[in-house]
């Protein structure tokens, strides 16, 4: 493809995407306050930056807060569902940020997109779910020379790097912002349990309350999900491969059972897993008419969409926005939202502003941290230092209008001896 400035759906939808820009940014108070540090000390000058996320109001403030930090910065979308075409259009025009994506994209498309931002030779790329830096490590190695850290935002990112590390191949160091505490405590954990919500009832207009909602998966987005499924009514079960985490979903008060039994009495079917057939052919043959299936893990390979469409006698798209309805036999109709792709960012507009306010005020200081390091940094995964974890918790805690104690000296000196006390 020939290099491009941008390639997004359309500039005229770019004033109702500059004003949702604007909404968002009232709730990243974080973000906003390294914002202007950034304007005045520059720390990402000369540094230029390649970017795969979800295209959305509250990327769109992180793009602004790099750029004022100096650094040249080109985006990509990480999901071919997840763009919101009027912030991409913002960006280029009102924020003058080259954005590569569409929504609804093909996949060739969304590969072209890609390469795209390595066009622009990146020194510091950041990834959802590590589309860049495996591009780099397979189609595009001869660019990953230039490469001085990557980011990382998503577990399964995480998780494929780690095995990338593990068989000796990653090049480059990445840093694994998703394992930091200030992203995936909050963002994974209360922005997809809210959201992936949203998406559901955004496509479905269905009454939580009284529903039997079975959740794939209690690991941070799970325990968010089931958290708030139970809030709005529904009752809830959960499925899990973990025992500790099966065991921690018991006591937290949650019917656990394996998918097979959940599928003969389930009504809305959420997988969040990062694993691939958590919902298959076994399972959708004991599903009651009327199911609906979704997935709120990165990749749309959770459920076995093939194998549904296989066993379906008709399949119709777009029975309404954001829902198709495979027909397995006269009687059964089952439903499959946003396609199997991330459900609170196809059919809803992802996390709120407030909880990614955490996770990009984490994205921005780590970016700052590693151009400080430049190639002292190795290969590898690294964790988000200890400190950058302090300054996000008490800024947020700050903005929010909560204080907290401080130990006192005599409190410190306690805790830093062996104890005393009967
Ligand atoms: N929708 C979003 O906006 C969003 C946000 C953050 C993360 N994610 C994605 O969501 C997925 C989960 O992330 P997480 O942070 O909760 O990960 P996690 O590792 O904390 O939890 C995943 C859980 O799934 C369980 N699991 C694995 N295979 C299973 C199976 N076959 N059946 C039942 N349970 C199974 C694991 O035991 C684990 O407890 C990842 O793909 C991540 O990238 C999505």
């Amino acid at each position: 493809m020939a290099k491009l400035r941008s390639d997004v759906t359309d500039l005229k939808f770019a004033a109702d995407g500059k004003k949702r820009i604007v909404w968002a940014d009232r709730d990243m108070p974080v973000l906003a306050l390294i914002r202007a540090r950034f304007e005045k000390q520059k720390p990402l000058r000369g540094l230029r930056m390649g970017c795969c996320m979800h295209v959305t109001s509250e990327t769109a403030n992180l793009m602004r807060t790099l750029t004022a930090g100096g650094a040249t910065v080109a985006l990509c979308a990480s999901n071919p569902l997840s763009t919101q075409d009027d912030v991409a259009a913002s960006l280029v025009r009102d924020f003058g940020v080259p954005v590569f994506a569409r929504r609804g994209e093909s996949v060739k498309v969304f590969y072209d997109h890609l390469n795209a931002v390595i066009d622009t030779r990146p020194h510091i790329t950041m990834d959802d779910g590590a589309d860049l830096v495996n591009t780099l490590h397979t189609q595009r190695q001869a660019d990953a020379g230039n490469i001085l850290a990557s980011m990382e935002e998503t577990t399964t990112g995480v998780v494929r790097l780690r095995a990338m590390a593990a068989h000796g191949l990653l090049k480059f160091p990445v840093i694994a912002v998703n394992d930091a505490k200030t992203k995936h405590l909050f963002d994974n954990r209360y922005g997809t349990g809210q959201s992936t919500l949203d998406g559901v009832v955004r496509a479905t207009d269905t009454l939580l309350a009284g529903k039997r909602v079975v959740i794939g998966g209690y690991g941070w987005c799970g325990r968010g999900v089931a958290m708030r499924a139970r809030g709005a009514g529904a009752i809830v079960t959960i499925t899990e491969v973990d025992p500790l985490k099966a065991l921690e979903a018991v006591m937290d008060g949650f019917d656990v059972r394996p998918m097979i039994e959940a599928a003969e009495f389930g009504e809305v079917f959420i997988t969040v897993t990062g694993n691939k057939h958590v919902l298959r052919a076994e399972h959708f043959r004991k599903m009651r008419d009327g199911t609906v299936l979704c997935n709120s893990g990165h990749f749309d390979v959770e459920i076995d969409i093939p194998a549904l469409a296989k066993m379906s006698k008709k399949v119709v798209k777009g029975v309404r926005r954001h829902v198709d309805e495979y027909q397995i036999s006269l009687g059964k109709r089952i439903y499959l939202l946003a396609e199997g792709r991330l459900v609170n960012l196809s059919a809803a507009t992802g996390h709120p502003a407030s909880v990614m306010d955490m996770s990009f005020a984490t994205q921005a200081l780590a970016a700052e941290w590693a151009k400080k390091r430049g190639r002292q940094l190795t290969p590898g995964v690294h964790e988000v230092p200890t400190e950058i974890e302090d300054v996000v918790a008490k800024l947020k805690l700050k903005a929010m209008n909560v204080s907290i104690d401080r130990l006192t000296k005599e409190q410190a000196a306690y805790l830093a001896s062996s104890g005393e006390g009967t």
